[in-house]
């Protein structure tokens, strides 16, 4: 009966909170706050980071879609024969809790949250994928969230913003349907790598490779503190080291370093790509959308456009139609980095 308007959305990320207040079908206000020291205990960042960003917009009674690391849950694709017999459902229902009690630990259906979505299905067969959280760890947030005043509609995986975000898109898009989409969020401290199929998030794997191994790599040979070298990391430009005039053997090797880490993350997303095709009960994946702020290192994307047969695009925000009340804001933060945001966002005023 009582329904809240959506004020806005709060993405809380590996690397920092970012905002973004709605009015008048506009985007009225937008900001971010990166952690100031990514060793600080996470709680503690947010805490700190809330306050900051309160200062700069004011967030006290908003309501706002929040969406949180995909760290935090578990995703598992199930499968399971489905029979259409009466107590079937109930049945199917036992069954995953079952499954559950298997493969989590500690998981029992009251200390955990679970959303069940079906991705295929057919009489005797049925494909489903289960999000689960512990409650305690929406409760942490919840609480931090109260000590500022901040009304939180929903909670929502980062991976399921920026899969409805993807959704959006291709409905806009004008061409045909994509059935089975991969989706590469590079991050902080890790990057998803996903897919999506008909607009259902199918399978998700969780990389522990960001934009934050850069910066240490950069840390390290450099001998710069993290500020510093997250300066460093914005100027610098990947592409082919042997042709690289370098001014010491030390940059030669962080080069190198930082070649390593693009490849390790080139290995695991074509290693998804293969294990994802392999389990696609049809079709296969017919392209890649690479977005996140680790991604926003300049040459980056070359090396994946070389590494797939596959198309590799950046995730368009303009295709969304967006105002924005101040013209700066659209620049303000790189689109890389909003489209969780955005994605939380235009599901609910889009
Ligand atoms: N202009 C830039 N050039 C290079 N790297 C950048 C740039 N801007 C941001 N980054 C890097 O992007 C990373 C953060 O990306 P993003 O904001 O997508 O992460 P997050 O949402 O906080 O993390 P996660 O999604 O893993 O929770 C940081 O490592 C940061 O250094
Ligand atoms: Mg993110």
């Amino acid at each position: 009966m009582f329904e809240f308007k959506v004020d806005g959305a709060l993405d809380i990320g590996s690397s920092g909170i970012k905002v973004a207040l709605y009015k008048n079908k506009k985007i009225d206000k937008i900001n971010f706050v990166d952690y100031l020291d990514m060793a600080e205990e996470k709680t503690v960042a947010i805490q700190e980071s809330l306050e900051t960003l309160g200062k700069k917009i004011n967030l006290k009674g908003k309501n706002l879609i929040v969406t949180i690391p995909a760290s935090k849950f578990y995703v598992k694709t199930l499968e399971y024969s489905s029979t259409k017999e009466e107590g079937g459902e109930a049945d199917l229902e036992a069954k995953i809790e079952e499954d559950l009690e298997d493969i989590i630990s500690g998981y029992t259906k009251d200390d955990f949250i679970t959303q069940i979505e079906t991705i295929y299905e057919t009489d005797i067969y049925k494909k489903l994928v289960v999000i689960t959280i512990p409650v305690e760890e929406i409760e942490k947030i919840l609480g931090i969230l109260s000590q500022f005043k901040i009304r939180v509609l929903k909670i929502i995986p980062d991976f399921i913003a920026l899969n409805n975000l993807v959704d959006i898109l291709d409905q806009k898009s004008e061409k045909e349907t994509n059935e089975n989409i991969m989706i590469v969020d590079i991050g902080g401290d890790t990057s998803k790598i996903f897919m999506s199929t008909l607009g259902t998030l199918n399978m998700l794997r969780i990389v522990g490779v960001g934009g934050s191994d850069f910066t240490e790599i950069i840390k390290e040979h450099e001998m710069l503190d993290y500020e510093e070298a997250e300066l460093e990391k914005h100027q610098l430009e990947l592409g082919n080291d042997d042709d690289r005039k370098y001014k010491s053997q030390s940059e030669m090797s962080m080069f190198k370093d930082l070649t390593s880490i693009v490849n390790e993350l080139t290995t695991q997303i074509e290693n998804s790509l293969e294990y994802f095709n392999t389990n696609l009960t049809e079709g296969r994946i017919s392209k890649i959308f690479l977005t996140g702020g680790g991604a926003l290192i300049k040459g980056f994307k070359p090396y994946f456009d070389d590494a797939f047969d596959l198309p590799c695009e950046e995730v368009d925000l303009d295709l969304l139609n967006l105002d924005y009340k101040k013209a700066e804001d659209r620049e303000l933060l790189s689109t890389f980095r909003i489209t969780t945001l955005m994605g939380a966002l235009i599901k609910e005023v889009g």
